[in-house]
């Protein structure tokens, strides 16, 4: 399985020239890497002037470099209906509609900040999917969680809850699904977590997404890992088989950080 990058810039940088600057030299050193996937989540405002180019295809535009677009959220309804009455949300159509091929959902500082609910969160994913999207799902248990044991009932709510809306989609669909096991307390500046404490919550996620969709399905959804990953202590997680990537936010502002580790994966 490919390795997936993910760039999750979140409120970042500040002006479109610098995001233009960072968005360029990224896909320059990586757009010719092998067997990894880079995908590069800028804030909305950004999307339609990075440039990545792309091609027009039945189910959508299709980026033609191996680096992706992707963005930090969307909405659940899609703009035809209702007439789009749903102020200040971006429907998912709209972003395969600009290049975009990836979302990243329910990541947990929208959960805190903005109080997503998993309900929430699922509806999304099922939206992204159904657009031939692909949703990169967050999951991740809280510092206190975890100190009260709670971790593997955490995981496995936020699992249950936020696929109930895609369970019996067809299999196409479900193969553009994509979990992180971002545990919240290793987010930076905190973490990281262990790359044992990080292999246990993977390997717990892939358990649970088998019971879910079944073996066939289930065994191909990547389980990716995130929280202050930087080009330091990269590879230790990378070079685990069962880490099917990771999704970095701080280190993708600093092109030299996010450049090498792309490359070490
Ligand atoms: P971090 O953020 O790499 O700065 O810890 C990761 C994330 O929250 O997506």
């Amino acid at each position: 399985m490919k390795k997936i990058i993910v760039a999750n810039w979140k409120m970042n940088p500040a002006t479109l020239q610098s995001a233009k600057r960072l968005f360029d030299s990224i896909k320059k050193a990586t757009k010719n890497l092998k067997n990894v996937e880079v995908v590069i989540c800028p804030p909305f405002v950004y999307l339609s002037n990075v440039k990545c180019p792309y091609t027009a295809e039945p189910s959508g535009l299709r980026q033609m470099s191996n680096v992706k677009l992707g963005s930090q959220d969307c909405f659940w309804e899609n703009s035809l209906k209702n007439r789009g009455a749903f102020t200040g949300e971006i429907s998912a159509l709209m972003l395969k509609n600009l290049g975009c091929q990836y979302v990243i959902l329910g990541h947990s500082e929208r959960r805190q900040y903005i109080n997503e609910t998993d309900e929430m969160i699922s509806k999304k994913v099922e939206a992204v999917l159904k657009n031939d999207l692909r949703a990169i799902l967050c999951i991740g248990e809280t510092k206190k969680e975890r100190e009260t044991g709670q971790t593997k009932k955490v995981l496995k709510t936020q699992l249950k809850k936020c696929l109930k809306k895609i369970i019996g989609l067809p299999a196409r669909f479900l193969a553009n699904l994509i979990v992180v096991y971002e545990p919240v307390w290793a987010i930076s500046p905190n973490g990281p977590c262990s790359v044992a404490e990080a292999l246990e919550g993977i390997l717990f996620i892939k358990k649970n997404i088998v019971q879910i969709f079944g073996q066939k399905i289930g065994k191909k959804i990547p389980i990716i890992y995130g929280g202050s990953i930087n080009s330091q202590n990269a590879y230790e997680f990378l070079k685990e088989k069962e880490i099917n990537g990771v999704l970095v936010g701080a280190a993708s502002l600093n092109p030299d950080e996010f450049i090498s580790i792309a490359n070490q994966a």
